[in-house]
């Protein structure tokens, strides 16, 4: 049985790489094959090295590793969703590593030794989806996750990938805008995070759009759709999240309308609004871990509906 590496750590790191593959801990022994799959690419404007290596989810990679096997030709690679919304706090940090943990529970590994071939992408300069990592007991995941740290290759090189089959790509909490474009053109800035962006948003097969219920949410939906999305032609599922089951039905039959009125496809039901979930974030739960109750039942539902619903939503041709 070959063993495939199936893990990317990625960080920035001055000097030689084979200190940072030492300094993770579960990696001491290295052997050559390691170093082979370590790539860099120069951030220019900071001089620091960027490496990516490609590690197995346990440890040291078996004596039978051999680099990834090419892909066939006409394969379009692993199913790239971008969760994306031009408002921040909306949910798609939430919703791309639990959406990733319910996919991931239910995709057969490529060995048995091996980690579901899910990954969730964090494309945040700021490397937030490390933040969320670093409080994440590793093997309780179903899913692994990455930080391109500006990076702008590695997701487009994941897709090639042959042993990865979804990638979930958690953006940026604020989108950079350039409010002086024009309406023709892509309103996309030109910083770090914008840059990080448009290279996602060139390998996207489709795409989720949180909002929640509240007006407020409604403008920077429909710009993320009309001008981001619809022109480069990515298909797109609006989904309601954060709707509080208490508050009673009026808020979220108010949105819904609203997005069929723009004849957006959404998905049947909202994701609903649950403590556990706020809380799950802190303690680097994911909903496929929580404690059993009802709630977390529920939790959980909202979920695997939307992975459904997802589904039934063709990719990019
Ligand atoms: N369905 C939900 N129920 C309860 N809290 C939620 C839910 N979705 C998101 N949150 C909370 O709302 C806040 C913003 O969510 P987050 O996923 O970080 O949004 P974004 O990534 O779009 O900025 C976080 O504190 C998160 O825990
Ligand atoms: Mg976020």
């Amino acid at each position: 049985m070959t063993s495939y590496p199936t893990r990317v750590l990625t960080e920035s790191w001055r000097g030689d790489p084979t200190d940072l593959i030492q300094r993770h801990s579960n990696l001491d022994s290295v052997d050559q094959s390691w170093q082979t799959s370590t790539s860099h690419t120069a951030a220019a404007a900071s001089g620091m090295v960027q490496t990516s290596i490609r590690v197995p989810a346990h440890g040291k990679p078996t004596e039978d590793f051999m680099p990834p096997a090419q892909q066939t030709p006409g394969d379009t690679g692993a199913v790239v969703d971008v969760v994306l919304s031009q408002k921040g706090g909306v949910g798609k940090s939430t919703i791309t590593v639990n959406l990733a943990a319910v996919i991931g529970e239910n995709t057969r590994p490529n060995g048995p030794d091996e980690d579901a071939p899910v990954i969730a992408a964090g494309i945040d300069p700021q490397g937030s989806m490390e933040k969320w990592a670093d409080k994440v007991e590793e093997d309780a995941l179903p899913f692994d996750y990455v930080s391109t740290r500006g990076d702008n290759d590695m997701i487009p090189a994941l897709k090639r990938d042959p042993l990865v089959r979804r990638i979930i790509v958690d953006c940026p909490g604020f989108m950079d805008i350039d409010p002086t474009a024009e309406r023709s053109k892509d309103p996309l800035g030109h910083g770090a995070a914008a840059d990080a962006l448009r290279a996602v948003l060139e390998v996207a097969d489709r795409a989720i759009v949180p909002i929640n219920p509240e007006w407020l949410a409604f403008d920077p939906t429909e710009y993320t759709i009309e001008r981001i999305l619809r022109p480069r032609r990515i298909p797109f599922l609006v989904v309601v999240n954060r709707w509080d089951p208490r508050d009673g039905r009026e808020d979220l039959e108010k949105v819904e309308a609203w997005i069929d009125e723009h004849g957006y496809p959404r998905t049947p039901q909202p994701i609903r609004k649950y403590k556990i979930h706020t809380n799950a974030a802190e303690k680097g739960l994911v909903v496929t871990r929580y404690a059993e109750s009802g709630t977390a039942l529920r939790a959980r539902e909202d979920f695997y509906k939307l992975a459904i619903a997802l589904d039934g939503l063709e990719v990019r041709s």
